[in-house]
């Protein structure tokens, strides 16, 4: 197996499995606006996830469940204008697609349609297997997503690691065959234990996406405002943290309060 990484003018599906067959770890980060969409792209991600986590990070929601769709296409569209080489993954909201195949075709459509991204995220095994069956055949790719499902949060009832029991772990497997069989072109795995996941990772072709799932599958995602320590209430073991944000943020905050309450702000230099 190379681990050798090879340029790409635009990472679309089929460089995902490219990059799994040769080893090659792949890298997501969510961003949800134009500004952080263009600094992430430029650095080299190759997947950007325009996450319903908005719904916790940008709007303040203590779920995913109430972003809208409206709402995620006006993230998706920031981000698209952005990018150059990414592929941009978008999360069809909590209400968008469970009820039945049409009506998830139809939020597919309108967010490849609206936000130009390139492909959708939707959560779950074989409950929604028809509704990603239905994108599929419209020519959208899908990437699914397994474990921890926060839209599923009141179901679950906490956001504690998933599938540690067999019977939780063999439907998860079933479930990721599943998705791989009727041509989802990667999965994420959220919160499952680490030996779970490098199992999955090792019996499918399509690349297995993790977060909080360990070290053995074929990429990370992280959430944005997390991995530069812009939350700081959110402390996960899996989560690492490249930046202390919020502190460095409030210290610059202050220090412009400070110069413009002393009149330092705006200097001579500063001034017409
Ligand atoms: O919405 C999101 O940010 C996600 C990631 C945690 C995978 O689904």
């Amino acid at each position: 197996m190379s681990t050798a990484k090879k340029e790409y003018k635009r990472i679309t599906v089929k460089s995902l499995v490219e990059m799994k067959n040769r080893g090659e770890k792949i890298s997501m980060l969510t961003a949800y606006d134009y500004t952080m969409a263009t600094i992430v792209d430029s650095a080299g991600i190759d997947v950007i996830l325009v996450g319903d986590s908005a719904s916790n990070v940008m709007a303040g929601h203590e779920t995913t469940l109430p972003i809208t769709l409206d709402q995620m296409i006006y993230h998706a569209a920031s981000v698209v204008r952005a990018i150059k080489r990414s592929l941009v993954v978008v999360d069809l909201p909590f209400g968008s697609y469970q009820s039945d195949p049409k009506e998830a075709l139809r939020s597919a459509i309108r967010i490849m349609k609206e936000s130009g991204g390139h492909a959708v995220k939707l959560e779950g095994g074989k409950e929604i297997k028809e509704s990603v069956k239905r994108i599929l055949q419209a020519g959208i790719p899908v990437m699914g997503h397994l474990g921890l499902t926060p839209q599923s949060i009141y179901k679950f009832g906490t956001y504690t690691v998933r599938a540690k029991e067999e019977e939780e772990a063999e439907k998860l497997k079933s479930d990721a065959l599943m998705l791989e069989k009727i041509g989802c072109f990667a999965v994420v795995l959220e919160k499952v234990p680490a030996k779970l996941a490098r199992e999955v990772a090792a019996s499918l072709t399509i690349p297995i996406i993790g977060i909080g799932a360990g070290n053995g599958v074929d990429g990370q995602v992280l959430v944005m405002h997390d991995m530069l320590g812009m939350t700081y209430e959110f402390q996960p073991r899996f989560l690492r943290r490249y930046l202390n944000l919020y502190d460095e943020m409030s210290g610059a905050f202050k220090n412009y309060i400070s110069d413009v309450k002393s009149g330092d702000f705006p200097s001579e230099e500063e001034q017409y």
